[in-house]
């Protein structure tokens, strides 16, 4: 047996547990998205904080929802280490009806390749069946090629390729011009 063999065998042998979020799991979550961020080099455009996912989160009306999956140490009496991440909302089509949305799926290199992401996908399909949506929508960087691969084997299609949809976005001075009445 090689040693990446080896390498994979452990890999296979650690447990994991998938569960929904909790207001304390706040900073493992920020720490996540940071860390997708960064992945995908634009960590310096997170300025959002804890006490914002906090409020937004686990307020009165949520505006994301997550699922976690965690990994016990290798002693039993270490503590419970959240390694990766989905964080998902509801959307709506007035074509289809109820939707989800896919907006962040991370795992921690270390921990890639046990079916962690496959089994944080499982709960969004369980999810998405049980309320009735049709569909999962998400948007991948272009080159995150490893990743639309990963999409593609699963099934996802690719909608920028296929339907030709273009992603847009009125950002924070563009939203306050469309408010602002023309000057006669
Ligand atoms: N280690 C192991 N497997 C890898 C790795 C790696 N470094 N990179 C890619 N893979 C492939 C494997 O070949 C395997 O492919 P297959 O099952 O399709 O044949 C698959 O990834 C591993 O599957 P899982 O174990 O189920 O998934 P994993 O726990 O590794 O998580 C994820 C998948 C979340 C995409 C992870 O690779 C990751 O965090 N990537 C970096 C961040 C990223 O690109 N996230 C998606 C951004 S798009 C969005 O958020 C909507």
């Amino acid at each position: 047996m090689t040693s990446n063999e080896s390498g994979k065998e452990q890999k296979k042998k650690m447990e994991y547990k998938i569960r929904k979020t909790e207001a304390s799991d706040v900073p493992e979550i920020l720490r996540l998205v940071k860390e997708l961020a960064k992945f995908e080099e634009m960590e310096d455009q997170v300025i959002l904080t804890e006490k914002e996912l906090l409020e937004d989160g686990f307020g009165d009306t949520p505006f994301y929802h997550c699922f976690v999956a965690e990994i016990q140490g290798e002693n039993s009496s270490d503590d419970l280490k959240v390694v990766g991440f989905v964080m998902y909302y509801f959307t709506y089509d007035p074509w289809v009806g109820k939707q989800l949305y896919l907006e962040d799926f991370y795992v921690m290199e270390e921990y890639r390749g046990m079916g962690i992401g496959s089994e944080l996908l499982r709960h969004l399909s369980d999810l998405a069946m049980k309320t009735r949506c049709t569909g999962m929508m998400f948007v991948v960087a272009e080159n995150n090629e490893p990743s639309v691969q990963y999409y593609k084997r699963r099934g996802a299609e690719d909608l920028s390729q296929e339907e030709g949809w273009r992603l847009f976005r009125f950002d924070k001075d563009s939203l306050v011009k469309l408010g602002t009445p023309a000057e006669e």
